[in-house]
């Protein structure tokens, strides 16, 4: 296991997941870490990443320095690299000017870090201070034209340092560095996978839950179906889902649910039907944030109802995954995710008092795909686009009627099946239909109507906080547009959103 420092660094889930590339497992934690808990992880080697800090502004993050005397190997990276520098006796100067970008690095002496690498290589620096001088026993390992002390250690005290960044993709043997660093410094067994992850998850599950039992809000998106899957692994009967029917699910989506999850993997669910509330609250409501607010209300009284009745819960596991702890830990507290503010299930482990159960929560999403599979989720719930909590109300801009509701689901359907059929599905990080509130004049078969408009919105994205709208194939398009035309009762038009994000964003409310 490594250790990863957070100095607020905005590379740091790089660092990790290059950790996890090389097969080994990381965690990351922040300055406030002490030593005691550092002892306690047992990590085979710590890595104290980058940060936006100037060593010498007061606030600056900084670690207890018994840390790097544990006699665990530490690569610092960038201000990781200058923290260690400083506290140990060197100096770290304001550097006449910032250098970022790309820089040629001339191998001076290979620590163990630089091991089959050639004495040149293109490295990304991106800093403002520099190291002026070394503390004693280090010795300079590499440099740049404009960086003297580019990379340096002191192999006695197991103390490694990189002024640039070798986690990011413009360093190109930077992963190569930190494969090093990993096997050869650390000694770590690069065993690690999803399914030795399952497997300890598991156990620690067992361990910590024994025989209580747990609840969990199953929504049918990859997140909470793996969590589920995971924790039914290991403690079976006394995990209870509950899925809640909000009325705003896309066509059939409940009943498929039902038949993966009762049926297939035989797990306990609480199916509620909550359509009417959701429905009668949202009558006539047209502002985006009201929908989404009294939604996330009822969603919580009707969760909250129905967990009661499960007698001696005591848990309550969510899937929440890594960036989100990431980013609610970084030092500085970076940028929010925007995925995270629209949690509409944020609140509940407050309001109901349970212990939370978070198995995911140091996984990237492709790595929880990786996990659903090992563990047998069908290949078709492994790979659904996400789906906002607040559901198709966030789609119908204007009310929210059951008439509406029909329209859009029988759009998204057909959508969904044509954007499968042409192998994007996957491709996609989500596609979908927005039923727009007005209306447009066209002509079939010679009558006049006077219907509804229908934008389709299809985008690709990493990780949600930007995106880029995707250019679906002309012929594909056309053809959705005359599907949704032809077959949908209502609609006469369709058109198609080529807005990114940002400036715009994902959902249209
Ligand atoms: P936006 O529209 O902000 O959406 O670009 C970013 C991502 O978040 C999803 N989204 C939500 N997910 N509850 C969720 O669980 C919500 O209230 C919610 N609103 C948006 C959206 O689908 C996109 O993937």
């Amino acid at each position: 296991m490594i250790l990863i420092i957070d100095f607020g660094s905005q590379f740091n889930q790089l660092i990790a997941r290059r950790v996890r590339e090389c097969r080994v497992y990381c965690q990351i934690e922040p300055p406030t870490i002490t030593c005691e808990q550092v002892k306690a992880l047992n990590p085979e080697g710590i890595i104290l990443s980058g940060g936006p800090s100037s060593i010498y502004e007061p606030r600056s993050p900084k670690i207890d320095p018994a840390i790097l005397e544990l006699g665990i190997p530490v690569l610092g990276i960038c201000y990781g690299l200058q923290y260690m520098v400083h506290v140990l006796g060197g100096t770290v100067a304001r550097s006449a000017k910032r250098e970022y970008g790309f820089a040629e690095f001339t191998l001076k002496k290979d620590d163990g870090l630089f091991t089959g690498l050639s004495a040149q290589t293109t490295c990304w620096m991106s800093h403002g201070d520099a190291i002026t001088k070394l503390p004693k026993g280090f010795q300079i390992t590499g440099s740049t034209e404009n960086t003297r002390i580019a990379a340096a250690s002191d192999p006695r005290r197991k103390l490694f340092g990189l002024q640039f960044h070798p986690e990011v993709e413009h360093t190109p043997r930077g992963k190569k560095m930190i494969r090093n660093f990993l096997s050869d410094i650390c000694g770590c067994r690069m065993s690690w996978n999803m399914t030795s992850f399952a497997n300890q998850t598991i156990a620690e599950i067992r361990n910590r839950v024994g025989d209580k039992k747990v609840i969990l809000g199953l929504s049918g998106g990859v997140d909470s179906s793996v969590a589920a899957l995971l924790i039914h692994r290991a403690i079976g009967k006394n995990l209870t889902c509950i899925f809640v029917d909000n009325g705003l699910l896309r066509k059939d989506e409940a009943q498929k649910l039902k038949a993966v999850f009762k049926q297939n993997l035989d797990i306990n669910i609480r199916f509620v039907k909550a359509s009417g509330h959701f429905l009668k609250a949202l009558k006539d409501v047209r502002d985006p944030e009201r929908k989404r607010k009294i939604i996330g209300k009822i969603f919580m009284d009707v969760f909250d109802a129905e967990a009661k009745k499960i007698k001696n819960a005591e848990f309550l596991a969510q899937g929440t995954l890594y960036p989100d702890i990431i980013e609610s830990q970084s030092a500085f507290g970076g940028p929010t995710s925007v995925i995270k503010s629209h949690h509409n299930v944020g609140g509940l482990p407050k309001k109901m008092k349970l212990k939370l159960v978070e198995p995911l929560k140091f996984l990237f999403k492709d790595e929880v795909r990786k996990l659903g599979k090992t563990l047998g989720l069908p290949e078709e719930m492994n790979w659904r686009q996400p789906f906002p909590g607040p559901g198709l109300a966030i789609r119908i801009i204007g009310a929210v009627t059951p008439k509406r509701l029909k329209i859009l689901r029988e759009v998204d359907d057909l959508l969904m099946a044509e954007i499968k059929a042409a192998g994007y599905y996957k491709k996609l990080w989500q596609s979908f239909a927005v039923l727009l509130p007005l209306k447009s004049v066209g002509v079939m078969g010679d009558k006049r109507t006077y219907e509804n408009i229908v934008a389709i919105r299809a985008v690709t994205s990493k990780d949600a906080m930007t995106a880029d709208w995707a250019r679906l194939p002309h012929k594909l398009l056309n053809r959705i547009s005359n599907r949704i035309i032809n077959e949908v009762d209502g609609v006469n038009r369709v058109v198609y959103d080529i807005s990114s994000k940002p400036p715009g964003t994902i959902e249209w409310e």
